[in-house]
């Protein structure tokens, strides 16, 4: 079987889907992988690892996608500068692994259904603990959550940790996160280890423990309803716990240095917990950091991708952190594509099998024989085309 790993070419992206170390396991299972020359560059990998590892190379992107049976990606395919898309490239019949966010990127979906593509999506995953080597989400999340601090460190005109000097005592910022999943565990334990004094809420009660855990100290409301939806996802708040919790956030948010934002509905979709009344209340030289910025912004006031500041308080809202880091990312999200992979593939037969009985593959399949096959992503589709799909 033919895997084919192009460059990417979303605006920004330094990531590739296959490192040559993972590159080299591929080949030993008895596949063939063709990489996009260049691929590599931008992660540190170059051609000449790949060839190495035992990959061939190829020069131009549409007849590497045309020659593909599996197509490794990073992003969702993507429209091209020559006016083409990739999702136009691939033969039909190809399968393709990525991590799509398939309700945030409808038009590469429908185009994929309508190429006859049968598409896997790495964060639509289901999270049981087989899939947890599969996952993209958490893998890249990691490094949203440790980037984040050092954005946040870089930003604050303070120190982080407490110093004593012959000229006086520093005493350590103060780090608030908000949405303790994968992302902000990870920001709590990197702000404690910088020396920070680090305070985190969410809404699962049951991540007060893994607060703790990592170092941080539990600041949080009694909700009226629950707030877990099951598999780590929390689902969105009533009006009633919105106010109580904006009334914690605004008490809060007025006595801390840093805000590190992190909150997901679903892991897609960011609500808007910081307004303007609490960023107004924050003291001058305070930072915010929107980690939810992929989503949409955890702040009203953020600019996705930019810098703001409101009344001193400045609002950082970065967008793909993971690619600020990208060897060790795309070394991650290789190893999550290499374990599904790995997962799926017949070794005597030397294919994929597409064993549609099997809850990994059922859950994250988003198009196959032509059609849509993803619940949310049809919901999605049904919501703002009125169910063309
Ligand atoms: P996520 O990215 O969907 O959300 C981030 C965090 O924001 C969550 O902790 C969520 O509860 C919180 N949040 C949502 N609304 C909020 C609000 N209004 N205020 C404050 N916080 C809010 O979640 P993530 O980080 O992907 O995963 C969460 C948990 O799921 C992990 O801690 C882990 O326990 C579990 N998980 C399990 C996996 C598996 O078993 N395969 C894989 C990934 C995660």
């Amino acid at each position: 079987m033919k895997i084919a790993v192009p460059r990417e070419i979303r605006a920004g992206e330094t990531r590739v889907a296959l490192d040559p170390e993972s590159c080299k396991k591929l080949i030993q299972l008895g596949m063939e992988v063709a990489v996009e020359t260049g691929a590599g560059n931008a992660a540190s990998f170059t051609d000449r690892a790949y060839q190495d590892a035992g990959a061939t190379l190829v020069a131009d992107a549409a007849s590497l996608f045309a020659s593909a049976a599996f197509v490794l990606k990073v992003n969702a395919p993507q429209a091209r500068p020559d006016g083409t898309h990739e999702a136009d490239l691939l033969k039909p019949g190809t399968m393709l692994l990525a991590s799509i966010f398939p309700t945030r990127n409808l038009d590469a979906v429908q185009r994929m259904a309508g190429r006859n593509i049968t598409a896997f999506s790495t964060d639509c995953i289901p999270r049981t603990t087989r899939a947890q080597a599969m996952d993209t989400l958490s893998s890249q999340a990691n490094i949203v959550g440790y980037k984040g601090v050092l954005l946040g460190a870089l930003e604050l005109p303070k120190y982080y940790p407490m110093f004593m000097t012959a000229a006086g005592t520093t005493l350590p910022a103060k780090v608030f996160v908000i949405g303790a999943g994968v992302a902000g565990l990870q920001a709590i334990a990197t702000a404690k280890r910088l020396g920070a004094s680090v305070t985190a809420t969410d809404v699962r009660p049951e991540v007060k423990e893994q607060i703790e855990s990592v170092g941080g100290k539990y600041v949080g409301i009694d909700l009226k309803q629950g707030a877990s939806a099951g598999g780590g996802y929390a689902a969105e708040l009533s009006a009633e716990d919105k106010a109580l919790q904006a009334k914690m956030l605004a008490e809060h948010c007025a006595t801390v240095d840093v805000v590190i934002t992190t909150a997901l509905i679903g892991g897609v979709f960011a609500p808007k917990l910081l307004d303007e009344a609490i960023v107004t209340s924050m003291k001058p030289g305070s930072v915010i950091i929107d980690l939810g910025a992929d989503g949409g912004g955890n702040c009203t006031l953020s600019k996705l991708g930019e810098t703001v500041i409101v009344n001193g308080v400045k609002i950082v809202a970065p967008l793909n952190l993971p690619a600020t880091v990208p060897t060790h990312a795309s070394m991650l999200f290789a190893r999550n594509l290499l374990n599904f992979m790995t997962a799926f593939w017949d070794k005597e037969a030397r294919r994929f099998n597409l064993d549609w009985a099997d809850d990994i593959l059922k859950g994250c399949a988003v198009t196959h024989e032509g059609k849509v096959i993803h619940g949310p992503t049809l919901k999605a589709l049904d919501q703002t085309q009125g169910g063309k799909a």
